[in-house]
């Protein structure tokens, strides 16, 4: 496991170089009809507040990362490729949005916590890249704490095509998370998790709680 601290310098050459990258990048996705602005902002509307600890499943370039950080205290992100997170170090480091984040290199089918290690566990645009997305879901499962709080969400069918779109254009091909959330949402469900889908700007979240939370709301009730 690498393990990394994050380093609030001023903005670097290198961060402004890859702050100019990712806007030119985001342009081309609003031309053909994904606003990663506003994306970000509807996930956000949607899944605050994220308490305590929070562990982030793909790093990526940072994106949700740096969005989220001005609002949450303490963040540890995990990606498989060191280059994605130089990337997002520098994203955070450009949008002065880190405080307290630790950049973890690693495969997130066997995270490298015991269970219960982390308060919420949130993973943005990351399932349709996992070659085993179940095996993930069930670390994510694991190492959120009795009580806590869990965040997927990923491209809609709509932010699917939109990406299939550009890609192909640009002689590649972009993977799909086939049956999308829902599944996930099922399982969570059997297991007694208390679940809420949401779907607008090309995304689809899903928000859950796990069962320790839904009893204490029920003897709060009572
Ligand atoms: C599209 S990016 C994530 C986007 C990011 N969350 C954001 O908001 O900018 C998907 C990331 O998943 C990572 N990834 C794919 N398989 C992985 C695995 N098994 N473990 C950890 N990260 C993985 C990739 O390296 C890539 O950086």
């Amino acid at each position: 496991m690498i393990l990394k601290a994050m380093n609030m310098n001023k903005p670097s050459i290198a961060s402004r170089r890859n702050h100019r990258s990712m806007k030119e990048r985001e342009a081309l996705f609003r031309r053909f009809g994904y606003d990663s602005a506003a994306s970000l902002r509807f996930i956000l509307a949607k899944v605050l507040p994220l308490p305590g600890h929070v562990l982030e499943i793909g790093t990526g370039k940072g994106r949700f990362l740096a969005a989220m950080a001005k609002r949450v205290d303490c963040i540890t992100t995990l990606d498989v490729d060191a280059k994605q997170q130089r990337a997002a170090r520098l994203h955070v480091r450009q949008t002065r949005s880190g405080r307290r984040i630790r950049f973890v290199t690693h495969d997130a089918g066997h995270l490298p916590w015991p269970k219960a290690s982390f308060d919420t566990v949130v993973s943005v645009n990351t399932f349709h890249h996992l070659e085993h997305p179940i095996r993930v879901f069930r670390e994510m499962l694991r190492v959120v704490k009795p009580g806590g709080k869990l965040v997927l969400s990923d491209l809609s069918p709509r932010g699917f095509q939109i990406f299939d779109r550009i890609h192909r254009l640009e002689g590649g091909t972009h993977p799909r998370l086939e049956k999308g959330l829902v599944e996930f949402q099922r399982l969570l469900r059997q297991r007694g998790w208390r679940t809420r889908r949401f779907k607008g700007c090309n995304q689809e979240i899903v928000v859950a709680s796990s069962p320790t939370k839904r009893a204490e709301d029920a003897n709060r009730r009572t």
